[in-house]
């Protein structure tokens, strides 16, 4: 083992070559492809940009119109997939029902999930992108015990989700444009964030040839954590903790501050950003405007401003350099749209979906491409001799 280095949580390993994701940790940059966040969040809409991710660059009005297109083609689900919704609990979480109807998706599409076929990765990755969000809603759907509602492609991508999640039969739903603009730029700042845990495992999994709705489930599997896209969830849980405690943020600074205490203030700190999350920045400011016109009327924002400043000035933070990251102010948005606690992690999942497939697709296109297998330094015992069962 001597060879081996050891580099526990993978700190300072780079696991592969990627054209994708530029992110620099020092400055706050994050580019998909190139383009700055700040501007693709400005003026695109999230389905250009997993053409983005997908293809490498920018689509032409052709393009776009063609890859919407064919996303519509499949935002519906199979009627028999409501079989598995009916015997979820009503309380599972949306998480795990999205995980397994993702790989579910590979028994209904047995024909179509050669790995080695472009056509077939092309379908799998179409299904994935359209079908999310109809596979979310319908977890929501079954949580509150509504009907079903089936996607509507008349609608834009966000506009859709959100006529999924909120009409009910025979009621006119009309869309909120300021909450579907609010939803798309939340999937924008989501859609990719190099080698985290979720994208590593996506690649990780399907480097040993597994088809893509496999890789995916497992992306979402471990996205659900608390230190990774669970985080969002956990931190507005937080958020309503310390309101409900009489808004006291200096005794949960405290208390993040104390080893003994078992509790980190969730949205904050991050493996790779040292100086500020761009993503936490785009989101902090979409909250302002949602709260200017009158969109946001919740007391968490405040505490959550309050909690930033609070520990921004704090030396414990300062010197580790933990800054609010991405899950620190989505959470406040998801809850001005409506959106209840425990799909959080889901709207994250919907808007790493192109990332994840990006990923996958570039692991399998790499030239070196072969299956990740990490060592390890052994620390068990040494060989011993065995002990029949009577004996033991
Ligand atoms: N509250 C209090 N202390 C913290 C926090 C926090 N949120 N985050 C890190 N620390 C401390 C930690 O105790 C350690 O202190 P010391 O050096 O004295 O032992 C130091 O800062 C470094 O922390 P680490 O755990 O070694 O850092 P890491 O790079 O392994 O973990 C992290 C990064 C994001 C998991 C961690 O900062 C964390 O647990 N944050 C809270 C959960 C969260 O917001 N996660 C979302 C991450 S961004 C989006 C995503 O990935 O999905």
């Amino acid at each position: 083992t001597g060879a081996i280095t050891l580099d526990e949580g993978f700190v300072n390993t780079g696991s592969t070559q990627s054209a994708i994701t530029f992110l620099d940790g020092e400055q706050g940059i994050l580019r998909y492809r190139g383009y700055p966040i700040e501007a693709l969040a400005e003026n695109c809409d999230f389905v250009e940009v997993c053409y983005l991710l997908l293809h490498g660059e920018l689509p032409n009005e052709e393009q776009i119109t063609a890859f919407r297109n064919d996303l519509r083609q499949h935002t519906m689900l199979h009627e028999d997939m409501r079989k598995f919704y009916d015997g979820f609990q009503h309380d599972a979480h949306p998480m795990a029902i999205l995980s397994s109807v993702i790989h579910a998706l590979s028994t209904f599409y047995a024909d179509s999930l050669d790995v080695r076929n472009p056509s077939d990765v092309h379908r799998c990755s179409m299904r994935l992108l359209a079908k999310a969000p109809t596979i979310a809603a319908y977890a929501y759907k079954k949580s509150i015990g509504q009907p079903y509602m089936h996607p509507d492609n008349t609608l834009n991508y966000c506009e859709n989700f959100l006529q999924m999640m909120f009409s009910v039969p025979a009621e006119k739903y009309e869309i909120d444009e300021v909450a579907a603009a609010a939803l798309n730029l939340l999937l924008i700042v989501h859609a990719d964030h190099e080698q985290n845990c979720s994208t590593s495992t996506v690649r990780m999994v399907g480097s040993s040839d597994a088809n893509l709705f496999a890789s995916i489930s497992a992306g979402v599997a471990a996205l659900s954590g608390p230190l990774h896209g669970g985080a969002n969830e956990a931190c507005v849980s937080m958020l309503e903790r310390i309101r409900e405690d009489g808004g006291d943020v200096d005794k949960y600074v405290k208390m993040a501050k104390d080893k003994t205490a078992g509790f980190r203030l969730m949205g904050f700190g991050h493996r790779v950003y040292k100086s500020f999350d761009p993503r936490a920045k785009i989101i902090k400011k979409a909250c302002h405007d949602l709260l200017n016109r009158g969109h946001i009327d919740d007391p968490i924002f405040d505490i959550a401003l309050r909690l930033e400043e609070v520990a921004l000035t704090d030396p414990y933070f300062v010197e580790r350099k933990l800054y609010p990251n991405v899950d620190f102010y989505s959470g406040v948005i998801y809850r001005a749209l409506g959106i209840p606690v425990e799909m959080f992690t889901v709207l994250f999942a919907i808007g790493r979906m192109p990332g994840w497939i990006a990923h996958w697709q570039e692991m399998r296109e790499s030239p070196g491409k072969r299956i990740y297998r990490p060592r390890q330094v052994y620390t068990g015992p040494v060989e011993r001799s065995f002990v029949p069962i009577e004996k033991r």
